[in-house]
């Protein structure tokens, strides 16, 4: 098996996940079906947490980006391994704050946050926004001010570096919509306007060059340019930078395309990072900044599985043979955003040597509704149950209902038990905030 830990083959030639069979999964909880590995996810949170507090001597923290996957358990275990959190919206600041999610850890961030958004985090008292506009740095004061109090902010600065990765999940190139730009001033010019504001206090920048980067010389190079900037800052504005967020982005294992590193490998990037930081401050005078990184894909992409059954198989002579499985893009719109690539194994065959090269399908209306092409597969029947790895990450919360189809839910798995940490819908629930006017009632 070609990912780290988590997945296995057992002795009845089926996969396994975090201990636990996954064909028994499919019976018990149905399909499609999304299944994480509890272990796995918290493994990943302490090697980046022990890490941070070992090569940056505790003046760090680590923010799990939680648009990579968020529910109300996973805030629970991020606050259990004592980490914070990253928000972009209302609703994740909502499902962190439900479970108690402590304020202060949370870290908002967004490129065009909407008064609401702003006022629920401003009363939430969270430990810090991450302006990315003038018209958000305006707002942010004004509402502060409302409230007799003075919100943290960081600035998402661009260091204009251009990572390795899809163009499409790029952000720090400078025609990005993120960020201000450094190389064209603009990132000094709104430094020294939110200077100007009384109810903010700017304590330093944020950068995310992109995702799914395995380049560590990206990461330092980000890092070296925000650290220029910052040395910058305190020559001309005379601010001293506080903090410093590097953002997340670090690679994981789809195919065999990409590197497989063993979980412990992570915290190179870490290393690389804080030993850049280092170097600038020595060199440039800087106090050292509370520095802070937001992983989410490399904390639960790796963790997580879809389940499906195979259901009609489509073979095209001499052009293509499509596996069709009960999921689609309403559960993974990955390939149709990105072309994603993704490995596939049949779990209820998992020990068999792929013989053929399928496309997978989804059930949708859509002929872009492809989960994954050129996989390579087992002769696939109907009734297979077909399982897409490194799926934790981007699936489940991207996921829709286009077609009215139901979300799948998810299950946690923990020494070989699973259990719900999403429910499944229902049609009720498809149909819960439609509404009928009196005029179009059946009479
Ligand atoms: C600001 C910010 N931080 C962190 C992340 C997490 O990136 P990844 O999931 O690739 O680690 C993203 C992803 O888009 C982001 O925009």
């Amino acid at each position: 098996m070609n990912t780290r830990e988590t997945l296995k083959i057992n002795e009845r030639g089926h996969l396994e996940l975090g201990g636990k069979d996954c064909v028994e999964l499919a019976a018990e909880f149905g399909t499609p079906l999304y299944a994480f590995d509890e272990a796995y996810i918290r493994k990943m949170m302490r090697i980046y947490k022990n890490t941070l507090d070992r090569v940056y001597e505790g003046r760090g923290m680590v923010l799990y980006a939680s648009k990579a996957f968020s529910c109300k358990a996973i805030y629970r275990i991020a606050d259990e391994e004592n980490i914070g959190v990253d928000v972009v919206s209302g609703g994740e600041l909502y499902t962190a704050l439900s479970v108690g999610f402590p304020a202060e850890r949370i870290y908002m961030h967004g490129n065009n946050k909407l008064d609401y958004e702003i006022g629920e985090a401003l009363d939430a008292k969270i430990g810090c926004i991450v302006a990315d506009a003038c018209s958000e740095i305006d707002k942010i004061d004004a509402e502060a001010k409302k409230r007799g109090m003075v919100q943290n902010i960081l600035l998402r600065i661009n260091p204009g570096v251009e990572a390795h990765t899809h163009a499409f999940v790029q952000t720090a190139t400078t025609d990005s919509k993120f960020g201000f730009s450094i190389s064209d001033g603009t990132a000094e010019k709104v430094t020294a306007y939110a200077l100007s504001k009384k109810n903010i206090s700017l304590q330093g920048y944020h950068c995310h060059i992109g995702s799914q980067i395995f380049e560590k010389d990206s990461f330092a190079l980000a890092a070296e340019k925000c650290m220029d900037f910052a040395a910058k800052m305190r020559e001309t504005l005379n601010f001293t930078v506080k903090t410093l967020n590097l953002g997340g982005g670090f690679g994981v294992w789809y195919t065999d395309e990409d590197r497989k590193l063993p979980a412990e490998a992570y915290a190179e990037y870490l290393e690389a990072l804080v030993a850049a930081v280092k170097e600038k401050a020595t060199q440039k005078g800087l106090p050292l900044p509370f520095l802070l990184v937001e992983p989410g894909r490399s904390i639960v992409g790796e963790a997580g599985i879809t389940l499906y059954t195979v259901g009609a198989i489509k073979d095209i002579p001499g052009v293509k043979k499509y596996v069709a499985v009960d999921g689609g893009m309403f559960d993974n719109p990955r390939y149709a955003l990105y072309e994603s690539k993704y490995t596939a194994v049949l779990a209820n065959r998992a020990d068999e040597r792929p013989t053929e090269v399928v496309t997978i399908a989804g059930k949708c209306c859509e002929s872009g509704d492809l989960i994954a092409v050129n996989v390579n597969l087992p002769k696939a029947s109907s009734g297979d149950i077909l399982a897409v790895l490194s799926t934790g990450a981007y699936n489940y919360s991207m996921a829709m209902n286009y077609n009215r189809n139901k979300i799948p839910p998810c299950v946690l798995v923990n020494e070989g038990k699973a259990e719900y940490i999403v429910k499944p819908q229902s049609y009720e629930d498809l149909t819960r905030n439609d509404v009928v006017p009196q005029r179009l009632t059946k009479k």
